[in-house]
């Protein structure tokens, strides 16, 4: 008899242009699986019940979205350190009838990196020991990067429009002092030259955001004092060459979008969902047309 058909839900508000869907639909039937993931609208005052509903088969499980990363997180039965430290969740795994609370954005983050590294074989980590990383932004996307950097081993340099917002996020991270600090827009001269990756976090940039005709923080001019070795991430990838990385391009300046990110985030998922390896190939190809249709 034909088992009924697993399900994973994104819980988001609202609930539109996700590539997760096409991403996760095609590695479900790469691997000849009978499951299905579907983006839902939840309201906030939904979220509790929806939640409640994801212990239960047929649910292997969710992913989590604006808005709801930080308010699922006191919903979970358990959480994995990452989620702990970054004070948010974006998969959420059935196991039994309890659910635990996964963060992956961050290794999803690192693994993206290390397509620019090229220090090892696809899927593993960069090694950063030895890298100054300057982040813009300190919002939720901020944290995960933050937390990811500085847990592999990088020096870690935070600027943004709200100061005190950085100082929070610095200090609620609980990494070493030594391993991320605050640093001031008039001050972003003096450690350019010696930065290795610039990762864009905030909004400025995409495509019906606040401001996507600008730079993040940073000047045109800025992206001179950089090394010519130096690597410019943003995460945004609605448009695919933010005004940011049309400028790091430039000056001649290797760079990469949120694509990869968005990828292995979502690949870290799927393996945590099904306990099988994910066909990240097929995931990139879903993502890369999806984004195509979107924009083309
Ligand atoms: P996300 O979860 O995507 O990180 P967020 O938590 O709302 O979203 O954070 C948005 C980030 O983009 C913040 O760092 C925000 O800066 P502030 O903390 O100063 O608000 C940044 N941001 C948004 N619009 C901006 C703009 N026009 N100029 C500079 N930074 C901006």
């Amino acid at each position: 008899m034909p088992r009924s058909s697993e399900r994973v839900l994104l819980l988001a508000h609202p609930a539109g242009h996700s590539l997760s869907p096409l991403m996760h639909g095609a590695a479900f039937a790469a691997l000849g699986m009978d499951a299905q993931y579907e983006a839902v609208d939840v309201a906030p005052a939904e979220l509790a019940a929806v939640v409640g509903q994801l212990a239960h088969p047929p649910y292997l499980g969710a992913n989590v979205t604006v808005p709801h990363k930080e308010a699922v997180v006191p919903l979970m039965h358990e959480l994995t350190a990452a989620a702990r430290a970054v004070g948010a969740v974006n998969t959420i795994v059935r196991r039994g009838d309890r659910l635990v609370g996964h963060n992956t954005d961050g290794a999803g983050f690192l693994l993206g990196l290390a397509e620019l590294t090229q220090s090892g074989a696809e899927g593993t980590l960069p090694d950063l020991s030895s890298a100054t990383c300057l982040v813009l932004g300190a919002g939720g996307a901020a944290r995960a990067v933050v937390h990811a950097l500085a847990g592999a081993g990088a020096n870690v340099h935070v600027v943004n429009r709200n100061v005190e917002r950085a100082n929070r996020l610095v200090q609620e991270l609980a990494v070493s002092p030594r391993a991320a600090s605050v640093v001031n827009v008039a001050d972003l001269g003096d450690l350019l030259p010696a930065t290795d990756f610039v990762v864009n976090t905030t909004s400025v940039g995409m495509s019906g955001g606040p401001d996507p005709g600008g730079l993040p923080l940073i000047e045109a001019t800025h992206l001179n004092a950089l090394p010519p070795s130096a690597r410019v991430v943003d995460l945004v990838y609605r448009p695919a060459v933010t005004p940011l990385l049309a400028a790091a391009g430039a000056r001649g300046l290797v760079t990469q979008n949120g694509l990869p990110m968005l990828i292995w985030q979502g690949a870290k998922a799927f393996e945590a969902w099904t306990g099988q390896q994910a066909p990240v190939s097929v995931m990139r190809t879903a993502a890369e047309r999806g984004l195509a249709q979107v924009t083309g």
